[in-house]
């Protein structure tokens, strides 16, 4: 058995979204609140998140989008996942740290196993082998793709390859994520149209009341 089950005394928190949900400014937000209360907090993000991480990252956000194949893009992902579980996310958890990480596993499902080529059945059975570990609570920034978008477009920079998708796909990812959302507990999801501030507030309650923090 290859995947890292990790003794655990920290808390696990993911963001996801699709691109432009604001889920990166929710993540910043929680991790300050976090620490003003006094909370030791690691916040981290995918794909990256630890030195080799973030060499993989440059290596799948920069570039042609044929630069990889589906299958070649799907490894090099959850290669990008094992380093920053090994090196970041575990040694956090293990001192006892609240980890809260922009994007995680399920990003993998929505976009390699939907959009991508790369079919769920490998996605799932690459994370069980290699991975195997999933965040205490997960939030997902439901939006509009057309809102998503134009936020996204607005911050365009080097990293483009995803988020040429355009509407319909990304139309299909939220849909996606929803419906992970639908099958397990461990999801909150909240509507990322509201004011960043009352977001915010409402996803502070959530994570104190889910984990008692
Ligand atoms: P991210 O930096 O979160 O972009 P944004 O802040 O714009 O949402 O993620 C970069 C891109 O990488 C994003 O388009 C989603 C994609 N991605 C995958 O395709 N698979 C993955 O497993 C992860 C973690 C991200």
């Amino acid at each position: 058995m290859m995947a890292i089950i990790p003794p655990k005394a920290g808390q696990f928190i993911s963001f996801e979204g699709i691109d432009g949900s604001g889920k990166s400014t929710q993540a910043r937000l929680l991790a300050h609140n976090l620490r003003d209360m006094g909370h030791d907090v690691v916040l981290t993000r995918e794909p990256g998140g630890s030195d080799g991480g973030e060499e993989i990252r440059a290596l799948v956000l920069q570039g042609a989008a044929d630069r990889w194949s589906p299958e070649t893009e799907l490894l090099l992902f959850t290669a990008a996942r094992r380093d920053h579980l090994e090196k970041t996310i575990q040694p956090a958890l293990a001192r006892g740290a609240t980890v809260i990480s922009d994007r995680f596993a399920d990003s993998t499902r929505i976009y390699q196993g939907i959009t991508r080529g790369a079919r769920r059945t490998m996605v799932d059975a690459l994370h069980d082998l290699v991975i195997g570990v999933e965040p205490d609570l997960t939030v997902l920034i439901d939006i509009d793709p057309r809102l998503g978008l134009a936020r996204a477009q607005a911050r365009a920079g080097l990293e483009q390859r995803f988020e040429d998708m355009g509407t319909q796909m990304q139309a299909q990812m939220r849909h996606g994520f929803l419906e992970l959302a639908k099958k397990s507990t461990r999801f909150v999801v909240f509507d990322g149209a509201q004011t960043q501030e009352n977001l915010a507030n409402a996803v502070q309650m959530v994570t104190r009341e889910r984990l008692g923090l």
